[in-house]
């Protein structure tokens, strides 16, 4: 088997949800890289198909959706066509999920030492580890996760945790069940700015310590370049740009990135900007050609009609606009 450095590499995946028998296509053709031991960002606004992207990566969209095509090859394997068995290994072992809001990915009712231990049994079931062996694994990653006074963390209910506890126990667990890819679906969004951006930094240090590879899910730009060294741009469902964070940064080159740049608060200007008129497309009905092109200042044509390919903008770095490929859009 070809050998390469991505741990993910996502290929035109089509996902598409069913709902009153109407199908609604959401994602169309997503291509996303992780290579290993990176921290990759997927930036996009509401409803543009993040968590779908996710979810569909680990092998847990809701019933009615729907894998039109592609590929979600992990170290090589195709994720989509692993047997049962397989899947569930790779759950335990290979990627892990934080959601935004962490009280929904641990059992209320069950101690956090209890689903702990279950979760580390599972992922080195096949190293004959005892009980007392886990338990200080488990208690070294709640300390790298700076928990103060792990052993009570563990003896405790997910309801007797702050939200923030909550959610380092969840890093915690990805850790300690050495699993080598994190999928951060906006983490911290759901807590309070300090504590968000305290998650934030303790990612960014996994990464560049624990060699851990992340795929950073946020509407927020701001995360995206403290985080990421990579940056993919998701709008209506598709990657229109994405490269090298700070080439991306340096020269936004597709009109969606420009937009989303423009709305970030200034701290110098003249504050919070109007945000991009329009909002994201009917999935029932998308555009025919590219999908931002309703809202789109610098439309051609041919955007209306025809899907645009990519464009190489620099060495790291690439489009998917016609009118970035003509030449005609210049950031302000
Ligand atoms: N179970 C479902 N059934 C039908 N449609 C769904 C379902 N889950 C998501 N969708 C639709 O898919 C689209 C993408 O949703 P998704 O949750 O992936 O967006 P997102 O980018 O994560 O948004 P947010 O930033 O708000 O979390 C939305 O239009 C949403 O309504
Ligand atoms: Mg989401």
């Amino acid at each position: 088997m070809e050998t390469n450095n991505n741990i993910l590499e996502i290929k035109d995946l089509s996902v598409s949800y069913t709902v009153a028998n109407v199908v609604t296509h959401v994602l169309e053709k997503v291509n996303l890289t992780v290579p290993k031991g990176k921290s990759v960002g997927l930036v996009g606004e509401s409803g543009c198909g993040k968590t779908t992207t996710m979810r569909a990566i680990l092998g847990v969209l809701p019933s009615n959706a729907n894998i039109e095509s592609g590929e979600i090859l992990f170290n090589g394997t195709d994720v989509l066509k692993m047997p049962y068995n397989q899947l569930q290994e790779f759950r335990q072992t290979g990627a892990g999920l934080i959601f935004q809001d962490p009280s929904s990915a641990l059992n209320p009712v069950i101690s956090i030492k209890k689903q702990f231990l279950t979760s580390l049994k599972y992922a080195h079931k096949d190293k004959n580890y005892s009980s007392a062996q886990l338990y200080d694994k488990a208690i070294e990653a709640l300390n790298a996760v700076s928990l103060a006074d792990p052993k009570r963390i563990m003896n405790s209910f997910p309801f007797q945790l702050s939200g923030g506890m909550r959610q380092r126990v969840c890093i915690a667990m990805t850790l300690a069940g050495e699993k080598e890819l994190l999928l951060a679906d906006e983490p911290g969004t759901a807590l309070d700015v300090t504590i968000q951006d305290q998650i934030l930094r303790l990612i960014k240090n996994l990464v560049e310590t624990l060699d851990l590879s992340v795929i950073m899910v946020t509407h927020s730009l701001g995360v995206i370049r403290q985080v990421t060294t990579e940056v993919n741009v998701m709008y209506a469902g598709s990657i229109v740009e994405g490269g090298d964070t700070h080439q991306v940064f340096e020269h936004p080159s597709h009109p969606y990135t420009i937009a989303l740049m423009d709305c970030l608060p200034k701290l110098t200007g003249t504050g919070i900007s109007e945000g991009i008129p329009g909002r994201i497309p009917d999935y029932d009905h998308p555009p025919a050609g590219c999908r931002f092109y309703p809202r789109c200042t610098y439309a051609l044509d041919r955007c209306k009609s025809e899907v645009p390919g990519k464009t190489i903008v620099e060495d790291d770095h690439w489009v998917a606009c016609f009118a970035a490929e003509e030449g005609k859009v210049c950031p302000k």
